[in-house]
């Protein structure tokens, strides 16, 4: 198992360019599974969960190639199993839910293991179930595992309960190819969501609301061939910028889209970090002497969840008394502990972390517990004195392509080591 070896202080300066969204790219490919045709896709991240779901991809009967640096994906005739996401594979990756929706919109049979439970919460799927339902889907849930049936899905209106990201992913992918039309409301507005429906879109899908509450889509007989670019990653690109208003530093996301950081752009500004936004850049200037800001987390355009943790370690440097409440999940302060540890005086009360900012950082070794957490140890490892090492980084190799590259590249002092112990 790799660590992380990171040597501080250090003050982060030069432009990173972010990958391109794991949580966009998941969903396109889940899309592949909707037609017979190739689907090109490029700025595909490489990281892990990209590669696990090509692996159930290929179990469902779609290749993929290499085509001058873009993902080629076409069905290939041998299948292990025509309509079955396995265990194996859903117990490694919460995001093979996203196939239900396709497959039984495709095949009018679906069979998918139920993700348990996960290091930051419950995270049901109900609402992914109820709207097949809604969609005219027979669903049982047997020996682990959600058994879902339609001869056809029919158009429907369904209101989700909670606006959920795959939720969302899921019942639009599952109501491109519905009879008639589908009127989703409540749904997701987070710009991986919008990034789907442009695949889609691009595909022959009939999709419109799309950016709004309210999606309504006309289903077709059929979808086709699309090349479609994955829209930048946010909440790594938000990581980089994080890393160098907390350094003192001076980094410059380029080739993003600004807008779907403007939650974080308010908050480090609020913060005292100087932020110049690019029509496609993000710049942002650590003020070395930051202030403490409070902070609730929202689904889009609220400020993201996925930040949480790393924005958290920003502010055990930030002068005075910060208050993080995280809404959108309900065990996602993990990364406190370990904080605390490097010398952080962080309290929790329900979901409520309280930060008593501007007490100095000292290395020490850490255990990463989740993708998100371990981007925030890293975090802290760069600004603390001394050596840190973050052990199991396989949580952040899930969803960040070449981390310590990139910030060897800001001039960060980080090394992979394998582990022997
Ligand atoms: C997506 O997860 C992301 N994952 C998560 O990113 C992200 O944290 C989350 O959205 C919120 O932004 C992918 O896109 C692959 P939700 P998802 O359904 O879709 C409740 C990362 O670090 N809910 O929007 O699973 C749920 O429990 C990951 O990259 C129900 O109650 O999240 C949660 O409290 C972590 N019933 C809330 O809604 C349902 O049927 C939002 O969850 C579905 C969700």
């Amino acid at each position: 198992m790799d660590r992380f070896v990171i040597t501080g202080p250090c003050r982060l300066s030069g432009a990173v360019r972010a990958s391109g969204a794991k949580n966009a790219a998941l969903p396109a490919l889940a899309a592949c599974l909707l037609t017979d045709e190739p689907v090109r896709l490029a700025r595909v991240p490489q990281v892990r969960d990209i590669h696990t779901f090509l692996r159930l991809l290929a179990h469902l009967g779609v290749g993929h190639q290499d085509a001058e640096g873009e993902l080629l994906l076409t069905p290939c005739g041998a299948r292990r199993s025509a309509d079955e996401a396995p265990y194996e594979v859903v117990k490694t990756m919460r995001a093979s839910v996203l196939v239900l929706g396709p497959l039984l919109a495709r095949h009018g049979h679906a069979r998918v293991s139920l993700p348990g439970g996960c290091a930051i919460g419950v995270r049901p799927i109900d609402q992914h179930l109820a709207g097949l339902e809604a969609l005219g889907a027979e669903v049982r849930l047997e020996h682990g595992y959600v058994d879902a049936s339609a001869p056809r899905l029919r158009g429907a209106r369904f209101r989700f309960a909670v606006p959920t990201v795959t939720g969302t992913e899921n019942l639009l992918m599952a109501a491109v190819l519905a009879r008639g039309q589908t009127v989703l409301e409540n749904c997701a507005l987070e710009p991986e969501v919008e990034d789907l429906a442009a695949l889609l879109t691009a595909m022959g899908a009939r999709i419109a609301g799309v950016g709004t509450p309210t999606l309504v889509i006309e289903g077709v007989e059929s979808l086709g061939a699309a090349r479609h670019e994955v829209v930048a990653d946010r909440i790594e690109g938000g990581t980089y910028l994080i890393a160098g208003a907390m350094t003192g530093g001076d980094v410059t996301l380029v080739d993003t889209r600004p807008a779907d950081l403007a939650p974080l752009i308010a908050k480090l500004a609020e913060t005292g970090a100087r932020v110049e936004v690019g029509e496609r850049s993000i710049r942002v200037q650590g003020s070395g002497r930051l202030r403490a800001s409070d902070l609730t987390t929202a689904p889009h355009p609220g400020f993201p969840t996925d930040l949480q943790a790393q924005f958290l370690a920003l502010l055990t440097q930030a002068e005075g008394e910060s208050a993080v409440c995280e809404t959108v999940f309900e065990n996602r302060f993990q990364h406190v502990p370990e904080l605390n540890r490097m010398g952080a005086e962080i309290r929790v009360e329900g979901n409520t972390a309280h930060v008593h900012g501007g007490t100095p950082l000292s290395g020490a070794r850490v255990m990463a517990t989740d993708l998100r957490a371990s981007a925030c140890l890293v975090l802290a490892g760069l600004a603390a004195e001394g050596e840190t090492v973050v052990d199991r980084i396989y949580h952040l190799d899930r969803g960040y392509e070449q981390m310590e590259i990139k910030l060897h590249r800001l001039g960060g002092r980080v090394e992979r080591t394998a582990s022997t112990s």
